[in-house]
Formats: C-alpha cells, structure tokens, sequence
C-alpha cells in the first residue's frame, strides 16, 4: 500500500472542481485517508516546491498555490503514487490527454489544476509537511475486498 499526497490546487477550489476531481479517485477504488482545506504560506509553498527554486515560473508558482485556498488529500492504495500521477497527466493542460483530470478539466500551463507527488520519497516528504501525526486516518474498507483480489493474502 502506497500514499500520495495530493493538491487540489487553488483554480480548481474556485471553479467548484473539488467534487468531480475527488470522485475520480474514489471511483478508481483509492481510498481517501486524509483530507483538508487551507491556505499555503509563502513558506510551506517554498519548502513544497523548493526542487524548483531559482527556475523561470518559481515565483509564480509560489504565488499562485498561496493565492487562494487549496484542498489537501493523502490518498491510499496499491501503487497510489504512479496510478494517482497517470490520472492527472502531463503537467500542461494544454497537452495533457484527454481522459486524466488535467487534461479534461484545464488548458492552461500555469493553472494545471492538481499537484501529486512524483516518487515514494516525495510522498513520505510531502505528506509531512502537511498533514500532523494522526490526521491520516486507518480505514478498514468495506468495500475493499472487491477492490483488491485478497485470495493471496495481499491486495493484488
Ligand atoms: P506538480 O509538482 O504540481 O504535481 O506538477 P508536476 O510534477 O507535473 O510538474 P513539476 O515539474 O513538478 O512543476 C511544478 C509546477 O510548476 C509549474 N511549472 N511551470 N512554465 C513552466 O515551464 C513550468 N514548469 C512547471 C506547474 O504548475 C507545475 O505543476
Ligand atoms: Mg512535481
């Protein structure tokens, strides 16, 4: 099992897209273990995306997730980093597939709708910064023997 950290960044909060973005993950049988409205500091932004520090669109970027409030998730599964990373898609709107959410949802390059993590590391790391000891939630999943094939004793 695998947990993700993801943003839905500040346009997709204001277009009203929380629900629908959400939903995907729930229907593509992720479990949702930690969830949260905010507002990112220039500071938590900064540590989030300090990779990117000194690049061309880093202070836009910064500005941009502190612009508005943002809606936090840790979400749970088998393989949840690269599975939630391929529903996103390709970092641009304007050339992400159609069928992932940044794709259907966005055109815009600056704008991209939702952040994910990129690598176990990245999860481990990001999940840290924003969510405390105890706000991830340990949930047995009624539906998750039909989710997973546990005949193995492992999901698969
Ligand atoms: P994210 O970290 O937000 O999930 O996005 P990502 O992995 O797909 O893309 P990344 O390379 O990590 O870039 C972080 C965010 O910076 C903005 N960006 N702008 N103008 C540009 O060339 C450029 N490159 C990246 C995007 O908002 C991207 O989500
Ligand atoms: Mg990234």
């Amino acid at each position: 099992m695998e947990t993700t950290l993801i943003i839905l960044k500040p346009d997709a909060v204001q277009r009203g897209l929380m629900g629908q973005i959400i939903s995907r993950f729930e229907d593509k049988g992720l479990a949702i273990v930690g969830m949260k409205m905010m507002t990112i500091s220039q500071a938590l932004a900064g540590t989030h995306y300090g990779d990117h520090k000194g690049k061309p669109f880093y202070d836009g970027l910064v500005g941009f997730m502190t612009s508005s409030p943002v809606c936090v998730l840790a979400i749970q599964g088998v393989g949840a980093i690269a599975i939630c990373r391929k529903m996103m898609g390709a970092t641009f709107g304007s050339n992400a597939d159609a069928g992932t959410i940044r794709g259907d949802y966005g055109s815009s390059n600056s704008f991209n709708l939702i952040h994910g993590s990129d690598s176990p590391e990245a999860a481990a790391k990001e999940i840290g910064l924003f969510f405390k000891d105890g706000d991830i939630q340990i949930i047995d999943r009624a539906i998750g023997g039909w989710v997973y094939d546990m005949s193995s004793g492992t999901p698969e």
